[in-house]
């Protein structure tokens, strides 16, 4: 598990609003630093985006150790956000896709559904990432590194 002296970056626009308060106050229970960028209600329709840029920023620049980010679906704030140097943002729907993005892809942020997943699921999700490990097989860092220099070069 990841240590509770972590800091997470938490985001959402207005379909990840609910799920994201209750993985807010489910992560502030176990001791971690939750760094909350809005939105503030699920009245107000916002553009996901603008969330997806606070997080991913804020892990990039290391004021953050990982990020959670829930709109719909998930898909849009993890298309924004790995438009962030660094940033390999995922999303997930079980604990078994939440464990691999970690231990496989060295995913930094989560993607959630609020929309598409149940609470349950969603902290199911959310435990199985924090609980896993970047895997340390060659053949993963040799990918990660690999997605780096996209990063660099994409002619
Ligand atoms: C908002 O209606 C919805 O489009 C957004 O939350 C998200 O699902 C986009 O990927």
């Amino acid at each position: 598990m990841r240590k509770a002296s972590s800091i997470i970056a938490i985001g959402s626009d207005h379909a990840g609003w609910a799920l994201k308060n209750t993985l807010l106050r489910f992560l502030s229970r176990r001791g971690f630093r939750v760094l909350n960028f809005g939105c503030d209600n699920d009245q107000t329709r916002v553009d996901y985006p603008d969330y997806a840029k606070s997080v991913a920023l804020a892990v990039h620049r290391k004021k953050a150790d990982m990020g959670v980010l829930c709109c719909g679906t998930g898909i849009g704030m993890s298309i924004a956000a790995n438009k962030i140097p660094g940033i390999r943002a995922a999303v997930v729907w079980n604990q078994r896709s939440a464990t691999l993005a970690k231990e496989h892809n060295a995913a930094n942020i989560l993607c959630l559904s609020g929309r598409l997943l149940s609470i349950p699921q969603a902290k199911r999700s959310l435990l199985a990432f924090l609980s896993a490990e970047v895997s340390t097989e060659p053949r993963h860092k040799k990918r990660i590194k690999k997605i780096a220099a996209l990063e660099r070069n994409h002619q």
